[in-house]
């Protein structure tokens, strides 16, 4: 029978029950849920006694803490992070196993350790010499980081206050454990607990942490979900399965914007900063085709052009097939409404592809009218000139809307030899070397379309 202080607590996502489930209400993950048992912390005294410190109500004007920021020499994970780490901060570096998270921390640690920061890189999952190989291999080695590999967090926090780093890397947040708790190290209990320990102690030292976590779905290993809301910046680390580019994504951060991304490639000598990215996800060939079209998107704050591609066939299906890669499937449904009730456009018997070229996610409704018209020219089996681009936003009534940041991405089509740019009506942003064709309905793309 359980126990009064045991709880049944989901490993994926953290909620907590009082009797075991086979399912999570809350995340919907199946067999996540375990037994966890739960005690008061050591000198914890009930709050009923009325006993405590007042706390000083201070006013919105006053000192604050200069705009530090440690830079890492690393233009990519520089930009992800908002301009360098931000002394006291706390980071969350997400990603599948193997994904390269240890190799960009080392490469982020001796970067640091090049600029004149103090940095401290604990392994729970490497033994030293296995991190040391992994460094000659990067050309590293020279670099004056702190090596150490552990697991307790009692003894890691002993180590930080007395060595005092500017920067601490913890890989992983998953393998500690602190002995104030009897749940074993990799639930959530634990993983809460160590990593609430470090960002206090990143707060009140003014040390930058960097936490690193796994992300899996056998619930064999704590989600980070649970940590995310502790700490000031979450980035995600990911790859395209097959591919050898990586892109580190900030999905929420205090001291930047959101939304940013990072670019890498994996190569046998490490992690290699991407500073053009549009050319990686623009494919190769000048070849024409139908089908395909280059979006000027945003990401974060840099624009980032990328090629959408749709194949329309006709379908032998009751119910045709629509199938997205990199795209919200509501999304291409809502487009295909638009196209077939405004201009009598009839998908109803076609099977609908749409994919996002390289591997990337676009969720800016400014590419609705990119997709639209890699949809029509795929129909109407007619390609787009080959260096156009094109961005704006489709409303359900077929009406094309003006986005955000207009003047860079055509900035940045220029600056790739774009000659092109079909988009919302412009005001004042005028593009300088660019043809435009202003669309505003879709009616209008479609007549565009039609008389290429
Ligand atoms: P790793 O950083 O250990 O992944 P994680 O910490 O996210 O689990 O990276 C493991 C993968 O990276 C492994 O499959 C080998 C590859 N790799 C390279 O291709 N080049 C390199 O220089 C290094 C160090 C690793
Ligand atoms: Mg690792």
């Amino acid at each position: 029978m359980a126990r009064s202080s045991d709880t049944y607590v989901c490993q994926s996502c953290g909620a907590v029950y009082a009797k075991w489930a086979g399912r999570c209400d809350a995340c919907g993950e199946w067999n996540s849920i375990e037994l966890e048992t739960q005690s008061a912390p050591p000198g914890a005294v009930a709050v009923k006694d009325g006993k405590g410190n007042a706390i000083r109500l201070d006013s919105l004007e006053g000192d604050i803490q200069s705009e530090r920021r440690l830079p890492s020499g690393n233009a990519e994970f520089d930009r992800a992070v908002g301009g360098g780490l931000v002394p006291g901060g706390a980071l969350l570096v997400g990603g599948d196993p193997g994904v390269g998270k240890s190799t960009l921390l080392l490469q982020i640690a001796a970067g640091l350790a090049q600029e004149k920061s103090k940095v401290a890189y604990i392994s729970g999952e490497e033994a030293i010499a296995q991190i040391r190989m992994r460094a000659k291999r990067l050309g590293l080695s020279k670099a004056p980081v702190g090596l150490a590999s552990g697991t307790n967090l009692r003894d890691i926090l002993a180590t930080l206050r007395t060595e005092k780093p500017d920067v601490v890397i913890i890989d992983s947040i998953q393998t500690l454990w602190t002995d104030t708790l009897p749940a074993a190290p990799g639930t959530v209990t634990q993983v809460r607990a160590c990593a609430q320990e470090l960002v206090r102690f990143a707060k009140q030292n003014t040390c930058a942490i960097i936490l690193v976590g796994h992300v899996t779905k056998d619930g064999q290993l704590a989600g980070p979900r649970v940590v995310e809301h502790l700490v000031d910046a979450v980035l995600y680390f990911e790859s395209e399965s097959g591919r050898s580019f990586r892109i580190l994504r900030a999905v929420k951060n205090r001291f930047g914007a959101a939304h940013e991304i990072g670019v890498f490639e994996m190569t046998g000598g490490g992690l290699r900063e991407v500073s053009n990215p549009s050319a990686l996800f623009l494919s190769e060939g000048d070849g024409v085709v139908s089908g395909s079209v280059v979006f000027a998107g945003i990401e974060g704050t840099r624009p980032l052009l990328c090629e959408i591609q749709a194949l329309v066939s006709q379908s032998s299906l009751g119910a045709p097939r629509r199938a997205v890669v990199g795209w919200d499937s509501a999304r291409l449904s809502m487009l295909l409404a638009v196209l077939d009730t405004r201009c009598g456009l009839d998908f109803g018997r076609h099977d609908v592809f749409l994919n996002v070229a390289g591997g990337l996610k676009i969720s800016e409704p400014a590419a609705d009218m990119a997709a639209a018209a890699a949809l029509l020219s795929a129909r109407l089996d007619t390609p787009v000139p080959p260096k156009m681009v094109v961005f704006g936003e489709i409303g359900l009534s077929g009406a094309v809307r003006p986005v955000p940041q207009m003047p860079a991405r055509m900035g940045e089509a220029e600056k790739l030899g774009f000659e092109q740019v079909l988009c919302p009506a412009l005001g004042e942003d005028k593009p300088k070397g660019l043809r435009s064709s202003l669309i505003g309905e879709v009616a209008d793309l479609v007549n565009y379309i039609k008389g290429l």
